[in-house]
C-alpha cells in the first residue's frame, strides 16, 4: 500500500481512535502503531464494541456476540465475537494500511508475537481526559502519527431512535447534542495535544458526520433501511438479545446501514473507511 514506506521511514508512527456511542456508555480509542522498526507500522486499537475484534469473548460481560447472526458474513461465516455481519471498522483500516486483513483482539489466548508486532485491538472504555492520558503515553512510547475518531452520530442509530426519538423514532437530538459536545472537547483537547507534544502529528477523523449523511442519503450508497437494524425487530435487539432466536432478523444485510440497533453493517463500515480515508492518508 501506498503509505507505508513513508511511515516506515519515519519509525515510529501512530493512529488513535476514539468513536463512543452514547447507548454502550462507552468511547473507544484506537492508536496505531509504534513500529515495529523495520517495514511494517502496527495498529492499536483501543475500543468499544464498536472496534472490538473479539475481546468480549474472553470477558465476563453480556455485551457479546459470538454466536449467529453475528458473523453471518465474516469469513466463514463465523461469529468472532465482531459486533456486525462481517468485518469491523479496525480490520478495515488495519486492512487499509496494508497490514493485515483482520485485527486480532489482544485477549486472544492463541496471540502470536508477530501478531502483537503488527498490532492488536485492545477492549477499554475511554473518556476524554483519559483518552488524553492515553495519548501522552502512547506518545512515550514512541508513537508520533496519531488519529482520532470521533463519536458516531448516537441519536440515530436504531437504538438511540428507539429510546429517545419519540413515537416517530426520529434521530434523538438530546442524544446527538451529547455526541456534539464529546466531539467537540475531544478536538479542542487533541489541538492541544498536537501543540504540546514535539513532533507529534493529529488527525481527528470525524465519523459523525459521515455516518449521518449516510443516514440521511441512503440511496446514494445503496441502503434503503435507516431506522432499523437488520437483526431482529431492528429496534433494540443488539449481543445477547440479537441471537439464532430472534425473529425477524433480515435476509440479506445488503440494504441496511445498521447490522444491530447500534452498529452499523460491514457495507456501512466500508463506506465509513472510505469517506475518512483522507485523513488517515494525512498520518501516512
Ligand atoms: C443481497 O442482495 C444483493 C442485492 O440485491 C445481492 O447482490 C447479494 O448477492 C445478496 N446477498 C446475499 C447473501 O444473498
Amino acid at each position: 500500500m501506498k503509505g507505508n514506506k513513508n511511515m516506515a521511514s519515519m519509525g515510529s508512527s501512530g493512529f488513535l481512535i476514539i468513536p463512543w456511542l452514547l447507548l454502550a456508555e462507552s468511547a473507544a480509542l484506537f492508536s496505531a502503531g509504534v513500529s515495529s522498526g523495520k517495514s511494517t507500522p502496527a495498529v492499536f486499537v483501543f475500543g468499544d464494541s464498536i472496534l472490538d475484534t473479539g475481546n468480549n469473548n474472553y470477558l465476563p460481560t453480556l455485551s457479546k456476540c459470538n454466536f449467529p447472526p453475528y458473523g453471518r458474513n465474516f469469513p466463514g461465516g463465523k461469529p468472532t465475537g465482531r459486533f456486525t455481519d462481517g468485518k469491523v471498522i479496525s480490520d478495515l483500516i488495519a486492512g487499509d494500511l496494508g497490514i493485515k486483513d483482520l485485527l486480532p483482539p489482544y485477549l486472544d489466548p492463541n496471540l502470536g508475537a508477530q501478531d502483537l508486532s503488527t498490532g492488536v485491538a485492545f477492549a477499554s472504555a475511554f473518556l476524554v481526559t483519559q483518552a488524553s492520558e492515553s495519548i501522552v503515553e502512547l506518545y512515550k512510547l514512541g508513537a508520533r502519527k496519531i488519529g482520532v475518531f470521533s463519536t458516531l452520530v448516537s441519536g440515530c442509530v436504531p437504538e438511540g431512535r428507539t429510546v429517545g426519538g419519540g413515537e416517530e423514532r426520529k434521530c434523538a437530538e438530546n442524544f446527538n447534542e451529547l455526541a456534539k459536545i464529546y466531539n467537540g472537547k475531544l478536538s479542542f483537547e487533541m489541538d492541544y495535544l498536537n501543540k504540546q507534544l514535539p513532533g507529534v502529528k493529529m488527525v481527528f477523523v470525524d465519523l459523525f458526520s459521515p455516518l449521518l449523511g449516510i443516514i440521511k442519503d441512503p440511496e446514494t450508497y445503496g441502503f434503503a433501511v435507516t431506522k432499523e437494524g437488520c437483526c431482529g425487530t431492528g429496534y433494540i435487539e443488539a449481543a445477547v438479545l440479537c441471537n439464532q432466536l430472534s425473529p425477524f432478523t433480515c435476509a440479506n444485510t445488503s440494504e441496511y446501514i445498521f447490522w444491530d440497533s447500534v452498529h452499523p453493517t460491514e457495507k456501512a463500515n466500508r463506506i465509513l473507511v472510505s469517506k475518512v480515508r483522507d485523513y488517515i492518508n494525512e498520518l501516512l
